[in-house]
């Protein structure tokens, strides 16, 4: 507030920046500038301006009483002036310079069905996210929907188990049964499945057990019949994310076989065996029993094996490519998306977000400018898409201009 005074902010701004002005021509360093035009407004009782000064040119913000922004720039005489960087401090034309754009169409929002239950259930490891019953996914779509989200990967929570995961084949199994749900109602919403053993499998592994060890062969049998039975189901595009070798060409080869050449493979290519899965797995109960997933996922040790990795998925006839988590590895998204003409998917995983409420709900971090940044940097390290817990909030940040 300007509590005494008559005297306006449009004055104060002219009084405080011909002040800067006058000071930086006389040669004064830029912070000495900044500290003199903060006192005197101190002086006046105003709130704390922003004040940008370069070489050349100084600007002055300040907040109005009633929260409108109020600007002025000052060109040094002796300088030429760099358009480019002025003009980035008006918002309008800092939106227009932007080098990465995000949309709501690259963003796919992963929802839990559990077969066992009616309504919905707030999942404990990932807050403000929730498991859906048959009857309640097609809340989840429509909401959705009203935030501007038309992409959703699909996770199924299986009333039962057993030692192969039959039930991730099942004609009527949870996630067939979603996608005919999502269907019947939502016909132009698009739904992928993420296709993987071990939500279905009683060890948790995400394949057939051989001994201790997935049985790599024998598990591409089944993956390929579980990608079949969520094609006929409905689903516009499946996403084997077992890294199991050679699984994409195996379920390409059975969707080709059945009729449908065109639904597309998106590989989780470059799968790391990663802490930031922990509440996942909590949330879809897929923790293996006993041993790791180090066998089949990727030491995040590797960068040139991640390369390898979607060289495989790409000559198997992958369509979309995938580095799954995002944050911790930006420099794997980069190389792989010059490396690559397919299009590149990002995971933006459980821990990544599980990490960023806690932060922000302990009053550490901004939350909402957190989500932001963590996402445009991930499009800005060169993916497409991104699947995001946050995908709905991120659709609104990106509809309202705050990114993208
Ligand atoms: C299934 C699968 C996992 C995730 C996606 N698909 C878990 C895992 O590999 O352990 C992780 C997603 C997340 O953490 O958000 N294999």
């Amino acid at each position: 507030m300007y509590p005494t005074l008559e005297l306006d902010y449009n004055k104060l701004l002219d009084m405080v920046s011909e002040m800067g002005y006058r000071l930086m021509k006389s040669g004064a360093e830029i912070y000495r500038v900044e500290e003199s035009i903060q006192r005197l407004l101190q002086a006046y009782g105003a709130p704390r301006g922003e004040v940008f000064a370069i070489p050349n040119c100084l600007m002055v913000s300040l907040t109005s009483p009633d929260g409108r922004p109020v600007t002025q720039i000052r060109r040094m005489p002796t300088h030429g002036t760099d358009i480019y960087l002025l003009e980035k401090y008006n918002g309008l034309c800092r939106r227009l310079c932007r080098e990465t754009r995000l949309s709501p169409d690259s963003l796919i929002y992963p929802i839990f069905v559990d077969e066992t239950l009616r309504g919905k259930r707030p999942i404990e490891a990932l807050p403000g996210q929730f498991h859906y019953g048959l009857d309640a996914v097609c809340e989840a779509v429509s909401d959705c929907l009203a935030a501007g989200v038309t992409h959703c990967i699909l996770f199924g929570l299986p009333r039962e188990k057993d030692a192969v995961g039959s039930s991730a084949w099942a004609k009527h199994g949870v996630v067939q049964e979603a996608i005919r749900a999502i269907k019947a109602k939502y016909p132009d919403f698009y739904v992928i499945t993420d296709v993987c053993m071990c939500e279905y499998t009683d060890h948790g592994h995400c394949g057939i057990l051989c001994g201790q060890s997935v049985d790599n062969d024998k598990t591409l049998e089944v993956l390929a019949k579980t990608a079949l039975s969520h094609v006929e189901a409905g689903a516009d595009m499946v996403a084997p994310s077992d890294m199991m070798d050679g699984r994409v060409a195996a379920i390409r080869a059975v969707l080709d076989e059945h009729g449908y050449e065109t639904t597309p493979i998106m590989a989780y290519s470059a799968k790391y065996a990663s802490a930031f899965y922990g509440p996942f797995r909590a949330a879809a109960g897929s923790a293996p029993s006993f041993g790791d997933r180090k066998g089949y996922q990727m030491d995040p040790h590797n960068r040139k094996e991640a390369l390898k990795e979607c060289a495989l998925d790409e000559a198997e006839g992958a369509d979309i490519l995938m580095v799954k988590p995002a944050l911790s590895y930006l420099d794997v998204i980069r190389e792989c998306s010059d490396a690559f003409d397919l299009p590149m998917c990002a995971y933006s995983v459980s821990g990544e977000y599980a990490m960023i409420k806690a932060a922000g709900a302990a009053g550490l971090v901004d939350e909402y400018r957190i989500m932001c940044e963590s996402a445009l940097s991930v499009f800005r390290a060169g993916a497409n898409m991104l699947i995001t817990y946050y995908a709905k909030e991120l659709a609104q940040a990106i509809q309202k201009g705050d990114i993208g």
